[in-house]
């Protein structure tokens, strides 16, 4: 697996899936079906992986990301406050030994998340993928300071990483925030169609409509790009750092999966 660059990734957007993509989920024959059954459709799959060079990486790091905070503020012409977010540009902008290792690890996370994630949609097909980042940053947050509710365009997957938090016993001892203290929530695909929507037994599997990934220094969370996500409001000790990244993962053979289709 290799990652290609950005012009390369712009023109590999030609060959896209098909546009209308037949149903694939198999349902039985009318002849074998059972007397009932249950299926689940759409699952949402998430990977969460750990760097194991961490503790070497993150106070390189750390540094690193204090020096371009102060030039890209000072450039921005902005103060420093309790939330700040990098440019884009991280992998062309951290040029350290220790970095070109973290990002061959999100190369090979991403590849065995995707291939665990589409094992039935590429019908064990063995493909050689290219993985491009559109776009890498780094997001620093204190005092309560929270990245609020969205979803991310131009790739397949997203991601976050964290570089630095306070350890788990006492960030989750914070007075107003608790458990939920700087974790990062997913919102399942329904969570829009929920709002004052009627709950009973009878749709309790919709519940919890949300999933809390603890923040750990190491910890690789990675997401489909269209789930909708929040950093929770985050105050501690140590300010929160965490890497983000968008990537889309073609095959070399080409994207299409299905043939075009008019039904
Ligand atoms: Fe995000």
């Amino acid at each position: 697996m290799a990652k290609t660059g950005r012009a390369a990734r712009a023109r590999r957007s030609q060959g896209s899936p098909s546009a209308s993509r037949p149903t694939q989920v198999k349902t039985p024959s009318a002849g074998k079906a059972p007397a009932s059954a249950i299926q689940r459709l759409w699952p949402t799959p998430i990977g969460l992986h750990r760097y194991p060079a961490a503790a070497k990486l993150h106070p390189v790091l750390v540094d690193v990301f204090a020096e371009l905070r102060a030039a890209q503020q000072r450039q921005r012409g902005d103060k420093p406050g309790p939330f700040f977010a990098s440019d884009d540009d991280l992998t062309e902008r951290v040029q350290v030994e220790e970095f070109r290792d973290f990002v061959r690890f999100l190369v090979s996370s991403l590849g065995e998340t995707v291939k665990k994630a589409n094992g039935e949609a590429w019908a064990g097909r063995s493909l050689d993928l290219r993985v491009g980042f559109q776009g890498m940053w780094f997001q620093c947050s204190r005092d309560g300071a929270f990245h609020d509710i969205h979803t991310h365009g131009n790739c397949s997957w997203s991601a976050a990483y964290i570089v630095q938090i306070d350890e788990p016993e006492q960030r989750v001892a914070h007075p107003v925030y608790g458990a939920a203290n700087g974790v990062t929530r997913l919102y399942g695909p329904h969570f829009t169609s929920m709002a004052g929507a009627f709950s009973d037994v009878g749709n309790a599997y919709l519940q919890p409509p949300h999933l809390d990934i603890e923040p750990l220094p190491g910890r690789l969370l990675l997401f489909p790009s269209w789930l909708a996500h929040k950093a929770m409001p985050y105050d501690g000790e140590k300010e929160r750092i965490i890497i983000s990244f968008n990537a889309s993962i073609h095959a070399s053979e080409g994207d299409q999966m299905h043939g075009y289709s008019a039904h």
